[in-house]
């Protein structure tokens, strides 16, 4: 969908970058629990998924090396250009075909990753890759939606995401939570604001695949992996229901 304020040429889409930080970027809850877990596994963070680097730049700000893995160039250059003069590497990869030719210490999915691979497969391939990068005693340790899914999931947020970028405000707004039996339907309304006033609309879909902790101990097992330990993260209005899973190689 796509509405365009009359009198006005077509719409541009905006720009990604400041999409994405409008809609990632509020969320804080899980810095301290990442810098936790890379203070006590040093020497090498990998952010997979890491986008314009919300979870990498805090940790290279703390003394962190970070590795940060995205399937996304813009996002990712958006980051290499932030992280300028910081021990952030940047590899444009898929995490189900990692090939990062190192092991490090410790592997992170922030953000519900797992949920966005497609399906099963994809996450078994992604945790086979993440297997073989572990170094010794390293952990891999994903964010993930607990089931079964709490009262109150399918209730948006009121309240608008916004991110203004040379005059351009970018504001997203959570619209609706549909769930199924398979997954998650996100959708928000993304209005984009010229300098000059004109408005752009069009909506914003993403698809979360669902799992449970017993189907994702049973697929890390098929990896290579092992479930060794969960906590959850801490309380906020959208992401009440995240828990982070720890794994390590599965000894034989
Ligand atoms: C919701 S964003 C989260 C960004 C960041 N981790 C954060 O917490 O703010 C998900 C990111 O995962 C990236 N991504 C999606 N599928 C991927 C894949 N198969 N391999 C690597 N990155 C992927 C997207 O490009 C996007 O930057």
């Amino acid at each position: 969908m796509s509405v365009t304020a009359p009198g006005t040429a077509s719409p541009p889409s905006g720009d990604p970058v400041a999409w994405h930080d409008a809609e990632n970027g509020g969320f804080g809850a899980d810095l301290d629990l990442w810098l936790r877990l890379a203070s006590e596994r040093p020497g090498g963070f990998v952010d997979l998924g890491a986008g314009t680097g919300r979870v990498a730049l805090p940790l290279a700000d703390a003394g962190h090396p970070v590795i940060a893995v995205d399937t996304d160039p813009v996002l990712l250059g958006a980051l290499a250009e932030r992280s300028a003069g910081r021990a952030v590497e940047t590899v444009l990869c898929d995490v189900r075909a990692l090939d990062l030719g190192r092991t490090c210490p410790l592997i992170a999915a922030p953000m519900q990753l797992l949920h966005i691979l497609g399906g099963p497969e994809g996450r078994i391939r992604a945790m086979a890759a993440v297997a073989a990068h572990l170094s010794p005693g390293g952990r891999f340790s994903a964010v993930v939606l607990e089931e079964p899914l709490p009262q109150g999931v399918g209730t948006p947020e009121p309240v608008p995401d916004v991110r203004e970028v040379d005059g351009w405000v970018h504001s997203s707004l959570p619209t609706e939570v549909r769930i199924d039996d398979d997954g998650i339907t996100m959708t928000r309304l993304r209005q984009l604001v010229a300098p000059d006033g004109r408005l752009t609309e069009a909506g914003h879909e993403v698809r979360l695949d669902r799992f449970t902790l017993a189907e994702l101990d049973a697929e890390a097992d098929a990896a290579g992996l092992w479930v060794v330990g969960a906590e959850r993260l801490p309380s906020t209005l959208e992401y009440e229901d995240s828990v982070v899973v720890h794994m390590e190689v599965r000894r034989v």
